[in-house]
C-alpha cells in the first residue's frame, strides 16, 4: 500500500486533480494497484483555512507520504497578503529538499499541428530541462523591499551546483547523451562558479557531449531548432522561464508535468504551469499535465513502468482520434476528456 498526499490547491489545481485522480483509480483497478489518497490542503485554500500557505499538518503528511501530488496553486485574491500560495510552494520545496526539478519538453506527433512553430522545427523535440529548484536568487538571503529600494541575492554553493549537474549527466546517460548546461557566464559570479563546476563533473562523464550555453542565446536557440536538445541543466530562475517558454513547443502548457527529487525523501509531481485562474471553475483546464505527472509518479517513484505506458498510451489514442480540449483548440470539457481516456483505457483492458 502507497500513500500518496494529494495537494490540490487553486484554482484549476482541484479540476485537473480530480480528473488525475480518477485516472488513477481507474488503473489501480485494471493493475491491482493499491493506493491511499490523502488530501490535505495547500497555497490560497490553506491560508483561506488556516491562515498559512504550508500548514504543519499538510507538510507532516508529505514528509511522511510515498509521493506527493500537487495541482496548482495561486491566484489574484491572495497576491496582496503576507501570507502566499507561492511562499507555501517554495516553503514545500525547500522542507522537502526537492532540488531536482525534472521537465520534461516531449512534442508528440499529434501535438505538432498544435505548435506555433513550423511543423519541421519542432517535430521530434524531446528534451529535458533539469531545473535546480532550492537555491539561488527564489532563497538567497538578504532580501528586502521597500518603495525606494529592493534587494534580492542570488547565491550557489559548491554543493548545489555538483548535485544537480550530476543528476543531468546521469539522467542523458539513459538518454541521448547530450548535457546542455545553462548560465549567464559572461556577467555572473554565480554562473561562473556553476560552469567551471559543470566543466569538472563532464570530465566524469566522457560518454555524454557537455556544452555550455548562454541563456540569451538558449532561449533563442529553443524556437529555433529545438530538437538539438537533449538535457537542459540551469538554476532556478532560469529554469522556470525556459520551461515555460519551452511549453509554447507543445502548443499549450496544460500537456506538460514535472517531478522534484531529494536524495531520498518522497518526490512531488506537479504540472508545470499555475492556477489558471482565467479559466478556473469552468471545466476548460487541459488535465494532461496532471495525468502525465501521475505517469511520471507511477515510474519514477513506484516503478510501475507498465501502468504508466498504459495510461500514455490511452492518452495517446484519445488525442489521435481529434479529441481535445480548448487549449488544444478542441470542445472537450476537463471532465468529457478525462471520461475518453477513462473510457479507452477500459475497453482496451477488455480486449
Ligand atoms: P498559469 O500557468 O497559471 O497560466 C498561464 C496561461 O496558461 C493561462 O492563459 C492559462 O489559462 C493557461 N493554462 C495553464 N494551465 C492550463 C491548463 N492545464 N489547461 C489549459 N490552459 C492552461 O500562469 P499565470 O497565470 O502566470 O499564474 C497564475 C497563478 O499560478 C499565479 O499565482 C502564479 O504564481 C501561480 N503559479 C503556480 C504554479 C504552481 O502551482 N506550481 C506554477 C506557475 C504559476
Ligand atoms: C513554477 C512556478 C513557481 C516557481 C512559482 C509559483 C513560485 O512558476 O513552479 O514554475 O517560480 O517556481
Ligand atoms: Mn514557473
Amino acid at each position: 500500500m502507497k500513500t500518496i498526499v494529494a495537494l490540490a490547491g487553486d484554482g484549476i489545481g482541484p479540476e485537473i486533480m480530480a480528473s488525475g485522480l480518477e485516472i488513477l483509480k481507474t488503473i489501480s483497478a485494471i493493475d491491482q494497484l493499491e493506493f491511499t489518497i490523502e488530501d490535505k490542503v495547500f497555497g490560497g485554500a490553506a491560508i483561506d483555512e488556516t491562515g498559512q500557505a504550508l500548514p504543519a499538518d499538510t507538510l507532516a503528511a508529505c514528509e511522511k507520504a510515498d509521493a506527493i501530488l500537487l495541482g496548482a496553486i495561486g491566484g489574484p485574491k491572495w497576491q496582496t497578503g503576507s501570507e502566499t500560495p507561492e511562499k507555501g510552494l517554495l516553503a514545500l520545496r525547500k522542507s522537502l529538499n526537492l532540488f531536482a526539478n525534472i521537465r520534461p519538453i516531449t512534442i508528440l506527433d499529434e501535438l505538432v499541428k498544435f505548435s506555433p512553430i513550423k511543423e519541421e522545427i519542432v517535430k521530434g523535440t524531446d528534451f529535458v530541462v533539469v531545473r535546480e529548484l532550492t537555491g539561488g536568487i527564489y532563497f538567497g538571503e538578504p532580501r528586502r523591499l521597500s518603495p525606494e529600494e529592493a534587494l534580492d541575492t542570488n547565491v550557489y554553493t559548491r554543493k548545489e551546483i555538483e548535485r544537480i549537474i550530476r543528476q543531468a549527466f546521469e539522467l542523458a546517460k539513459t538518454r541521448r547523451k547530450k548535457v546542455t548546461s545553462v548560465d549567464k557566464a559572461n556577467v555572473l559570479a554565480t554562473s561562473k562558479l556553476w560552469r567551471s563546476i559543470a566543466e569538472e563533473i563532464a570530465t566524469e562523464y566522457p560518454e555524454v557531449t557537455f556544452e555550455n550555453q548562454l541563456v540569451d542565446s538558449v532561449a533563442m536557440k529553443i524556437i529555433q531548432m529545438p530538437t538539438a536538445f537533449d538535457v537542459i541543466v540551469t538554476e532556478n530562475l532560469f529554469g522556470d522561464i525556459l520551461s515555460d517558454e519551452s511549453s509554447v513547443l507543445a502548443g499549450s502548457i496544460g500537456v506538460l508535468p514535472s517531478a522534484s527529487h531529494s536524495d531520498n525523501g518522497p518526490s512531488l509531481y506537479e504540472p508545470i504551469h499555475g492556477s489558471a485562474p482565467d479559466i478556473a471553475g469552468e471545466n476548460l483546464a487541459n488535465p494532461l499535465s496532471m495525468i502525465y505527472s501521475i505517469t511520471m509518479m507511477l515510474k519514477q517513484s513506484f516503478g510501475y513502468f507498465d501502468s504508466a505506458e498504459k495510461i500514455e498510451q490511452a492518452c495517446d489514442q484519445v488525442i489521435a482520434a481529434g479529441i481535445y480540449t480548448p487549449d488544444l483548440g478542441g470542445k472537450y470539457g476537463t471532465k468529457e476528456f478525462t471520461q475518453e481516456v477513462i473510457n479507452t483505457l477500459q475497453s482496451t483492458e477488455e480486449k
